[in-house]
């Protein structure tokens, strides 16, 4: 199968963000300049350095556009939305923890695989096996601060111990729905089907999480995918599948039915741990818009 077509399908997504941050505007959203570190986890949607790090280097379009950027790793030609996220918190951009040479965590680190699902696809970078990750990670930082760590230059690069304060952004989920429709010859009653059980596996990941001190999440829901124009210019919809912005509507369809899904889970999460924010963002209609 051609994994180009999925790895591609959730890359580069140009809007503007002041329509992201319209969407999210209100009581959830927290103060600026809160937070000293960012755990990202997630598809190449937020990949700044994974795939190329445990995979091989990406050709352009790959962040080439980025100034200062010494090895450009990203799924795009410029930033992607957590680049501008980081970029708006006044920290370096986040750099990911497979990436060994030049990296610090002083500031977090990106778990975010390129091709990564929460529960199926391409890749084997899963939810799952990001927030295990993440699990060594704070285990080892915790354990390095704990024994007599003389050396500054490990120091400088460790993130500080309050795993408790630093944000969890998560942007994942469109590959178990398009790599889904792609491995099931387009079946949208099974794919359709498919989604309270990948939610379930979604939630179980935040509740890990949860349990490892995260309290603030900043939660994407999965964008207008069936609108991306590299897709639809290789594979054109039917008329009867097209709307009126040049959008496949079953893809869409299905991507709404997800959204709506994550939405309900993270009123449920936030009933669920009250000394918790989770911030539901609507990437969907940012990208419509
Ligand atoms: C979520 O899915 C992944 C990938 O299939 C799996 O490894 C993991 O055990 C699942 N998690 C839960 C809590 O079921
Ligand atoms: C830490 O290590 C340095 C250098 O090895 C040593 O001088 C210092 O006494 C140690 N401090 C503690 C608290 O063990
Ligand atoms: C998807 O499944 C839900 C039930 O889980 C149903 O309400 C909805 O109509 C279905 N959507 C499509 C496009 O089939
Ligand atoms: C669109 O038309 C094709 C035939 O051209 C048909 O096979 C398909 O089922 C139709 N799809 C929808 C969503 O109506």
């Amino acid at each position: 199968m051609d994994c180009r077509r999925v790895s591609y399908l959730v890359g580069c997504f140009v809007f503007g963000l002041g329509g992201l941050f319209i969407e999210v505007r209100g009581q959830n959203v927290l103060p600026k300049c809160f937070y000293s570190e960012i755990y990202n986890f997630g598809d190449s949607n937020s990949d700044t350095g994974t795939t190329s790090s445990a995979y091989t280097t990406i050709n352009p379009p790959n962040g080439e556009l980025i100034p200062g950027l010494i090895f450009p790793t990203r799924n795009c030609d410029g930033r992607l939305i957590i680049d501008f996220i980081t970029e708006n918190l006044k920290l370096p951009y986040v750099n990911a923890y497979l990436d060994s040479i030049g990296s610090t965590y002083k500031h977090g680190a990106n778990f975010a695989t390129g091709g990564a699902p929460i529960v199926k696809g391409p890749s084997p970078f899963n939810l799952a096996l990001q927030i295990s990750q993440f699990i060594q990670f704070k285990s080892r930082v915790l354990a390095l601060y704990k024994g007599n760590i003389s050396d500054p230059i490990v120091r400088a690069r460790l993130p500080s111990v309050e795993f408790k304060k630093a944000l969890y952004t998560i942007d994942i989920g469109q590959l178990d729905l398009a790599y889904g429709l792609f491995t099931s010859n387009n079946d949208y009653q099974a794919i359709n089907a498919s989604i309270p059980s990948v939610l379930a596996n979604f939630s179980q990941g935040v509740q890990q999480l949860y349990n490892e001190e995260a309290r603030f999440f900043w939660i994407h829901n999965t964008g207008s995918w069936g609108c991306v124009p590299r897709t639809n210019k290789m594979y054109k919809p039917t008329p009867n599948d097209t709307d009126s912005a040049g959008c496949r509507i079953s893809e869409n369809l299905i991507a709404q039915e997800f959204n709506k899904q994550l939405k309900d889970l993270i009123v449920d999460l936030r009933k669920k741990f009250l000394d918790a924010r989770f911030t539901y963002v609507d990437i969907y209609s940012a990208n419509m818009n």
